[in-house]
């Protein structure tokens, strides 16, 4: 897993932990996803890993779109922006950024995707509808993988971040017959001591 928290301007910019950034760079590794959609751009952590793990995976055909409801490359001093990044880092030809609602753009896309990462509006309503559009814009194999998922709506034994939305949306999608389960990726095997991810895989159940 080459140079993955060593990557300038990464730590300094937020997004997900160090030990979510690994866990997120060895799906796109472990899945051979090629096409990747992403709710959530804000300061392009995740993107940036995305975008190294499909830059390392060789795939010919590989593409990265990063939607949020922000303009995220509108220079605003707070540093690199997402764009400039993915610019130096010689991405920026398989990466596009998308500003819209993420309903809006997950119910008007066209595309099919192996990785859909869900990391934007993280209120129960917003997830509650952004996991049945996604659902539908998934190749077949694909993944959903979302971000801030407390299993039984507890927050983690240390945490300042506790959104319950994203698991009371996919217990109320359950409930009401949703063919889906949620895989918490639970405790990251290189940081046994560390905090139990909040990254959950959404698979299609039957
Ligand atoms: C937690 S941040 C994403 C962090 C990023 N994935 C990372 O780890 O580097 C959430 C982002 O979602 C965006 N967002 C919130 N509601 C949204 C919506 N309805 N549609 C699209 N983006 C939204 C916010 O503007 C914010 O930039």
């Amino acid at each position: 897993m080459r140079c993955v928290n060593n990557l300038p301007g990464i730590a300094a910019a937020g997004g997900i932990t160090a030990d979510d950034r690994r866990a997120v760079y060895c799906i796109v590794n472990k899945t051979g996803a090629a096409s990747i959609l992403e709710i959530g751009t804000h300061r392009g952590v995740s993107a940036t890993l995305l975008a190294l793990a499909l830059h390392h995976s060789g795939a010919r055909e590989k593409k990265l779109v990063s939607v949020d409801v922000f303009d995220v490359n509108r220079e605003n001093g707070s540093g690199q922006t997402p764009a400039a990044r993915m610019k130096a880092m010689g991405f920026a030809g398989f990466v596009e950024f998308v500003q819209a609602d993420s309903v809006d753009h997950l119910r008007r896309c066209r595309e099919k995707y192996d990785l859909i990462f869900l990391d934007g509006d993280h209120r129960a309503p917003a997830v509650y509808r952004e996991i049945p559009a996604a659902l539908k814009l998934l190749n077949p194999g694909g993944v959903i993988l979302l971000h801030d998922y407390h299993p039984g709506h507890r927050p983690l034994p240390v945490d300042a971040n506790f959104y319950p939305g994203p698991s009371l949306a996919v217990e109320k999608l359950r409930r009401e017959g949703a063919n889906i389960t949620a895989l918490p990726l639970g405790t990251p095997p290189w940081n046994p001591a560390g905090q139990p991810s909040t990254l959950a895989l959404v698979l299609r159940s039957g």
